[in-house]
Parts: structure tokens; sequence; C-alpha cells
């Protein structure tokens, strides 16, 4: 009678397989995957020992990759690996038969393992090669105290195989512990419990005992130290940075404790930030318990910490409930941005939220306009087999993502959005979702039960933007247009009312200048209000992406990109700019410059800029 019930709650749970029929074992469902070899249906990986010495000198991690597996009758278990040299593998314990299947370019090896139907538990000894592309080894000049090296990984999207071979797709979750040397002097960190202190030896013992996905294991070398915001976040940063971090991040408590409040508790105990050197080529990565953000958001007033915002979101969206796969990833990013946005109008209040949505929505306007030869592009459920899932790391999931949502909040009402999704956070914690699964759910939770009809699958599935969109308001920025078009008509400026701008309010300005301003013009501008020496590197990228499209070199400007460019590596800062110079023919003086800059990038932004200006190296 058991195996009868059990079986008829197989057959209920189609996508849950009851192989075993073991209760306490419900295993998954993996589909296909366009971006990982393994086969996580027939064997997959559930935890990971990671033991490994981290080598300044010689710019390579060496060590062992353990993992517990679980194996569903097969004679092989594949891994994900590139750039790795796989030195030895061993399956209980005992060397066994390993190889490393055709090379992709993008993919990297499939790593097969000879195991046993019985088999528990796998370990590979293994290096990184000075080709790993997660990592980027800094040298002391590139950091911020310019006294020690520097050294993080990036592992999202699928670089986490370039440091250890593993299964790396998102469906996968994994648990893991690691055993980390590092020089004494430095301090390691990782998306784990950390230490606040250095340790005599330089040994660094971490525990992640939540499931994660294998692009959130991550980890960073340096000259570091910790400084508490609230008994549960706070900031690591080198020496020089930790007293800015400190102030500029001070309100990451609020912010913890309103993000609860709007989509439930917080499942990952401590948030912190590690404010990394400036050649980090993200905004922000949200790993797991700690958030690695570039230097840039310090801006000395808090004008820029609603990445923090959208890196905390992460912690529910993304994290918590994970795209299945990178074709799914406008349900990371587009839910995150939608979340940001709440949590900064609940702390900050509606103008500032109003402002930040103003500005995606101009964004989401510019990548339209670059997609419009490849509106597939333009999709949010995205068909990337055969691409590299970079490639739908733009707008379209962050800035549509959250206008479709921002659209279905203001169709069915702020409550009922709220009560689902809190919901789905809830409901699908520590698993993977994917986008057709999503539109399942929505349906049944909200449209069906409330009956609304909305227009879900031509947001999803068509291109462009559809004609129920929401739109968006500011105030504030209202008033700034209406500057811009005074400047242009009168060659004057009234600064009273320029006081009273936000750092977005400027940035808003200098994004709408028209395209025949001239080059006096910006002059103008500039020697009213300094813009080129702006501390604010918000203002500072925008107002340089303008004065290549006018043609503006006053005031030193051609300096100053030029330094920017070389310090900075956050990609789309500098994609922004080199973007400019492309637009207007001057893609020269933009290799001119990358060519001393590229050694200070990492390979996310080298490949993005090597594309974009057809640089092949020299
Ligand atoms: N998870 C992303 C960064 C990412 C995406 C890395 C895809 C690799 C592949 C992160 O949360 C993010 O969106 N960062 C933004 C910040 C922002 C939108 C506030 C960034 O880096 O600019
Ligand atoms: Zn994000």
């Amino acid at each position: 009678m058991k195996t009868i019930i059990s079986l008829f709650g197989c057959i209920l749970l189609l996508f849950s397989s009851c192989q075993n029929t073991k209760k306490t074992e419900p295993l998954m469902t993996y589909i296909e995957e366009p971006h990982s070899f393994a086969k996580p249906n027939q064997a997959v990986i559930t935890h990971l020992d990671l033991d490994i010495i981290v080598d300044f000198k010689t710019e390579i991690i060496s060590g062992t990759a353990s993992y517990l597996i679980r194996n569903n009758d097969a004679s092989e278990i594949i891994l994900d690996s590139k750039f790795l040299d796989i030195e030895n593998v061993q399956a209980d314990g005992e060397d066994t038969n390993f190889s490393l299947g055709a090379f992709d370019e993008t993919l990297g090896n499939p790593l097969k393992i000879s195991i046993k139907k019985d088999t528990k538990q796998i370990t590979i000894f293994y290096k990184t090669t000075n080709k790993t592309e997660a990592l980027q080894w800094l040298k002391p000049q590139q950091t911020a105290d310019k006294d020690q090296p520097f050294l993080f990984t990036q592992g999202q999207a699928i670089l986490t195989r370039t440091w250890i071979p593993i299964q790396d797709s998102p469906q996968i979750r994994l648990t893991y512990n690691a055993k980390v040397e590092v020089p004494a002097q430095l301090m390691a960190v990782m998306s784990a419990e950390n230490p606040k202190v250095k340790t005599q030896d330089g040994v660094y013992y971490f525990k992640m005992t939540q499931p994660i996905s294998p692009y959130l294991i991550a980890l960073a070398v340096g000259d570091i130290a910790y400084k508490p915001i609230s008994n549960r976040t706070g900031v690591y940063a080198e020496k020089s940075m930790l007293d800015k971090a400190f102030y500029e991040f001070s309100d990451m408590e609020d912010m913890v404790a309103s993000a609860e409040k709007l989509y439930g508790k917080y499942a990952w105990e401590q948030f912190d930030v590690i404010v990394l050197p400036p050649s980090f080529p993200f905004g922000g990565m949200e790993n797991p318990r700690l958030t690695f953000a570039t230097p840039t958001v310090i801006a000395g007033d808090k004008s820029l910490t609603s990445l923090i915002a959208h890196e905390l979101a992460h912690s529910w969206s993304g994290n918590l409930v994970t795209n299945a796969t990178w074709d799914d990833f406008w349900l990371n990013e587009g839910f995150t941005v939608y979340f940001e946005m709440r949590i900064m109008e609940a702390l900050y209040g509606k103008d500032r939220a109003n402002m930040l949505a103003r500005i995606g929505r101009q964004d989401l306007e510019e990548e339209l306009e670059g997609f419009k030869d490849t509106p597939n592009d333009t999709k949010l459920k995205l068909h990337l087999k055969g691409r590299n899932p970079d490639d739908g790391m733009n707008s379209i999931a962050y800035d549509k993502g959250y206008l479709f949502l921002r659209t279905l909040e203001e169709t069915v009402g702020r409550e009922k959005f709220d009560i689902f999704l809190k919901n789905y956070f809830k409901s699908h914690a520590f698993s993977t979702m994917t986008t057709e699964k999503f539109v399942t759910y929505l349906n049944e939770n909200l449209l069906i039960k409330n009956g609304i009809t909305f227009n879900t699958e031509e947001w999803i599935y068509e291109p462009g933007i559809p004609e129920n969109q929401a739109i968006i308001v500011s105030d504030k920025f209202e008033n700034v247009e209406k500057a811009v078009l005074e400047f242009v008509k009168t060659n004057t400026i009234d600064k009273a009312i320029t006081t009273d701008w936000t750092p977005q309010e400027w940035v808003h300005f200098v994004r709408n200048f028209p395209e025949d301003m001239s080059a006096e013009q910006m002059g103008l501008i500039d020697n009213t209000f300094n813009l080129t020496n702006s501390n604010n590197s918000y203002i500072a990228m925008v107002w340089y992406e303008q004065a290549i499209n006018h043609d503006y070199h006053g005031n030193n400007i051609d300096e100053k990109i030029e330094a920017f460019l070389t310090q900075v590596g956050r990609r789309w800062y500098v994609s922004t700019i080199y973007k400019a110079f492309k637009r207007n023919n001057k893609t020269d003086e933009a290799l001119a410059i990358y060519r001393k800059a590229r050694a200070n990038y990492h390979s996310v932004t080298a490949n993005t800029i090597d594309d974009m200006l057809g640089f092949e190296g020299e």
C-alpha cells in the first residue's frame, strides 16, 4: 500500500523524480542546460570540500576539490572545467579514470570521471592556469593601499569552472566547506561564514551550510579589515577605504530590515559587503553573505547605494529563487531591479525611486535602439544556446524585466502584488525557476485568482515593449529636462535651480543634452559646474560620454578620460565610454587608450572591449 501511495505521489509530482522511493531524498529533475556539460540527472554533486593554496608568486591556485555525489546508477559523472590543469581524480579514495572532452571556446571541456554505482565521493587534484578567466590577480599598484597584492574571483555566469572543476549550471545547488591558505599578511573571505580578523598563519576555514548555485562561490584575498555596521551587516575593505566604506554603507542594516518587511526574512544570516579594487568588472556581485562591490559607488554622500539595495535584493531573487538557465536570467535581474526600487522607495521615498526607475527606462530605450536589427535579443526569455550567456547581460533583463513587473503591480494593485511576491519567494526558496514555471505560478496565484487578464506571454516571449507598459514619471526629472531646454535656448543656466540637485538629477541633465549641443556649450556648462572634475563616478562617466559625443576637449578632459579608463575596470562604465568613441568614429583614440588600460581589466571587461573595438592583441 505504501508503494502504491508513493507511486501515486510520484505521478503527481511529475517533476520530482522518485527513483529509490526514498521519501527522505526527493530528487529533482534537471532540464536541458545549454551552458553546462554536466548530466545531473545521472550523477550530481551535492557538497564541495575545497582545500586550496593561493600562490601570488606564480598566480596559481592549487589543491583539491572533493565532492559528495548523488549517483543515479551512472558509470560516470561529468563536470565542467575550463583552462584547469586536472592532475588526478579519485573515487572514494581510489584513483579513477578521467578524461577531458573536446574544448569549446565558451564552455570549456567536459571532465568525465569514471565512477561506480555506489561511489559516494570524488576528489579532484587540480591547478588553475594563467588563462583562468574567473580570477584577477592584482599587483599592489592596482589596489587602494598600493602595498599588497589582491585576488578576487568572479563566477557569474559560467566562470566558476575556470577556478574549480564543477557542475557549473545554476540548477545545481551545493553546500561547501573550504580551507584556503594565503600569505600570512593577507586575509581570505568567501561567500560563506567569514573571519573578522586575520589569522597568524594565513590559513582560513569556511562553511556555507545553505545550498547555493556554483556561480555564487566566491573568494577574495587581500590586505583587508572588517568593520561591523550592525550585528548582521558590515564592510570589508583595504585600510584606506574602510572608513569611507563604513560611512557610505551605514544604512545597510536599514536596507536589510526594509527588505525583510517587504518580502520575508533574510535567509543568509549575515549581509556584508567587500569593497574591491577599482578593476572589479561589475558594480556589484551578489555573492551570498558577502556582496562584492566596486569602489566607484563610494561617492562620499551615499548617493549611489542603490547598488547595495540591488545586491541585497538578490538574496531573494537569484540566490534563494535562482534562474534555472541563463535563458531565464531576467528572473534574477528583473525581479531584483523591482525589489531594489521598492527598498529605495521604502527608505528614501518615491522621488528617489522614481528617478532611478526613469534612468532605467532611458537605459532600456537606448538598449532597444541598439538591438533594432536583432529584435529577438529584446525578449525576456532568451535562447542563448551556442552563445556566451554574457550576451544576455543587458538592459533587457534588468529594465524590461522591471517594467514588466511594475506594469503587473500597477494592474493588480500593490497589496496583492506584494503578497504574491512574498509567497513566491517563500514557496520556491532554495530552488530554481524557469520562465515557464513562473508563468504558470503567476497565472495560478495572481491572475486567475483575481480574475485579471494580462498579456504576460507578449511581455515575455515577444520582442519590444507592449503597449500597456507602466508610465514612469519623475517630477524632479521633468524639471531637469526643462533646465536642459532652457539652457540650449538661452546659453545661460540659473545656478540656483541646481543647488539641490542630487547626482541622479545631474546624470539625467547630462544624458539629455540634445545631439546638436556644441562644444562651446559643453564648455559653458563645465566652467559653471566643473563636471570634468566631478568626484561622483556616475556623473563623471556620463559627462565623459557626452564630451566624446560633442567633441569637447576643455579642462584637460582628455587626460581625465584616459585616467578613468586606466584605473576603473567596471564594465558598464568603461564600455559606455569606449562605445562613445566608436560611435563617433574615434576608434583609434579608443584603441590608443585601451592598449594601456587593458592589463588592468578583468577578463570579463577585456573580452567585451576586445569585441567592441575589434582588438586581437598585438
Ligand atoms: N549579478 C549581477 C552581475 C552579473 C550579471 C555578473 C551577469 C555576471 C553576469 C549584479 O547583481 C548586477 O546586476 N550588477 C550591476 C549592478 C546594478 C544593476 C545596480 C552592475 O554590475 O552594474
Ligand atoms: Zn543584479
